[in-house]
């Protein structure tokens, strides 16, 4: 993990599965087409990665899918960015794991740096796309599903000014994934 914002920020790091067309979820949110990898029992890195990190930065459609698996996925630490959920909308028993944060991510990644935290796994698309304009990530996960949803929740956006990464190490898996790695360059 490279370490071009520790002074001031934590490491911003993505790990995130997209299809083939840029898509991170179904329209309505739907993931079943990428959770069918889950049961493939290759190891994608998943656990080593969150090993990593000392918590985890997600913006508000992700933690309401969240809300929705049978269990709450996270051990970690999670903080959410919202402006329109307050601290009633963590439910009781998430308490302890769960914080919203209305910051901005400059903002909130300062403060987390203060809290302890070296390395964030940030999530959610639009959640990501904010980090990326604001220089905030180092690097970035991603796993090719072999799919085309023609439609969906967009990784990426638009931009101010483009973006250079460097590509570390590309790994395709017998399930047909494909995960690449790249450090993002200061932009
Ligand atoms: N394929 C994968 O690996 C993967 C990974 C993660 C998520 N997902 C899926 O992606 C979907 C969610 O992604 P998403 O792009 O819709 O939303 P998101 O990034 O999870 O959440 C966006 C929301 O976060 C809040 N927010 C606060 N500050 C923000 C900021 N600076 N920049 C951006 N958002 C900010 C806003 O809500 P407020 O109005 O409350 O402020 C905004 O509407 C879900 O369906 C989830 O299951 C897939």
């Amino acid at each position: 993990m490279t370490a071009s914002t520790t002074k001031t920020f934590p490491s911003g790091h993505v790990f995130i599965a997209v299809s083939i067309d840029g898509y991170i979820a179904r329209r309505n949110g739907d993931i079943d087409w990428l959770s069918r990898y889950s049961n493939s029992g290759e190891d994608h890195g998943y656990h080593a990665f969150m090993a990593s990190v000392d918590g985890i930065v997600m913006g508000r459609n992700t933690f309401e899918k969240a809300l929705t698996f049978q269990e709450w996925p996270y051990e970690k630490p999670v903080v959410v960015v919202s402006r329109s959920l307050g601290p009633h909308d963590v439910p009781p028993g998430l308490m302890d794991k769960v914080r919203i944060s209305p910051q901005r991510p400059d903002e909130l990644m300062a403060d987390l740096l203060r809290e302890g935290w070296r390395h964030a796994y940030i999530d959610g698309g639009q959640l990501i796309q904010s980090f990326i304009k604001e220089n905030l990530l180092s690097d970035l996960v991603l796993t090719r599903v072999p799919i085309l949803l023609g439609d969906g929740i967009p990784l990426f956006g638009q931009l101010l000014k483009e973006v250079d990464l460097k590509h570390i190490a590309t790994t395709s898996f017998p399930s047909g994934l494909v995960q690449s790695r790249y450090e993002f360059l200061s932009h």
